[in-house]
């Protein structure tokens, strides 16, 4: 049982979980609106042995593919498709028919943000040629990693190294994929913290404990400290799922 506890406190299914969600259309003078998703441990960690994987639940697995069939682009570290075996966001049937029957492109496309270009062209994001993911990278990517890789991504060379958030926003609302989901990893998501384009953060908080050094939710060396509104509060099985809006 899914329980709503703000607004409106009630007992739903857990297909009702983000049920209908939209992604917020850019506000006037900005190029996109971005909403970050990630979960943690009660204790603020990322992954357990390196994988998030371990955190979320059922309800985490829901949330996910609700905000998939809301966005028109999933952006995300190398970092994390190199750890995580990211897939093609292909999605079930209903998804796609689901997003169709909202105006968005079947499938989102996936954006993948990299200084260095080494991504192998045997990872499995790369496996779908219908959909090649977008590489948004730097000219300090070696050359060679990129030459690797042309005939499996859309490649855009838009910095001279790491990327900073308004390039990457620019860049995405110029191929027309304004509604930006940030999948992380918390390199990622700090350099969109820092750079004003985190609008909003869907956080769900596992009930476990991890410890260590695992990175947080953000990870840089630079604070950036942000006042978020807290817009809705569910449970499931234990598992907090947040939704944030910044200030
Ligand atoms: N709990 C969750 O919801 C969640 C979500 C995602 C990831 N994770 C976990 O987070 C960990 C990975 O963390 P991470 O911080 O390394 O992830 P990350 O941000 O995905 O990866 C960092 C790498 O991504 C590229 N990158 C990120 N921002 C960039 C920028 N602005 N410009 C150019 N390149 C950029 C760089 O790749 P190059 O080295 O290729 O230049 C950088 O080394 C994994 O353990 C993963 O499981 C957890």
């Amino acid at each position: 049982m899914l329980r709503r506890i703000l607004p409106d406190p009630a007992e739903l299914a857990l297909d009702e979980l983000y049920a209908g969600l939209t992604l917020d259309h850019p506000r006037a003078g900005r190029p996109t609106h971005v909403a970050v998703s990630m979960v943690s441990s009660a204790d603020g960690a990322v992954a357990v042995e390196g994988l998030s994987g371990g955190l979320g639940g059922a309800a985490d697995l829901r949330a996910l593919s609700r905000l998939r069939a809301a966005n028109d682009v999933s952006l995300v570290g190398a970092g994390t498709v190199r750890d995580e075996g990211y897939v093609p966001l292909t999605g079930s049937a209903e998804r796609r028919a689901d997003r169709a029957a909202r105006g968005l492109r079947p499938v989102p496309r996936l954006a993948i943000v990299t200084a260095s270009g080494a991504l192998e062209p045997d990872l499995a994001v790369f496996s779908d040629p219908a959909e090649p993911p977008l590489v948004l990278t730097a000219r300090s990517a070696d050359t060679r990693h990129l030459a690797a890789i042309e005939d499996r991504a859309e490649i855009h060379v838009v910095a001279e190294a790491e990327l900073d958030a308004e390039v990457i926003v620019t860049t995405l609302a110029e191929l027309s994929l304004p509604r930006v989901l940030c999948e992380g990893g918390p390199r990622l998501n700090q350099v969109m913290l820092a750079g004003g384009h985190l609008d909003e953060l869907f956080l769900t908080l596992a009930p476990t404990l991890v410890g260590g050094p695992v990175a947080r939710i953000i990870a840089g060396a630079q604070e950036a400290a942000t006042d978020l509104e807290l817009v809705s509060v569910f449970e499931h099985e234990g598992d907090l799922l947040l939704r944030y809006r910044r200030r």
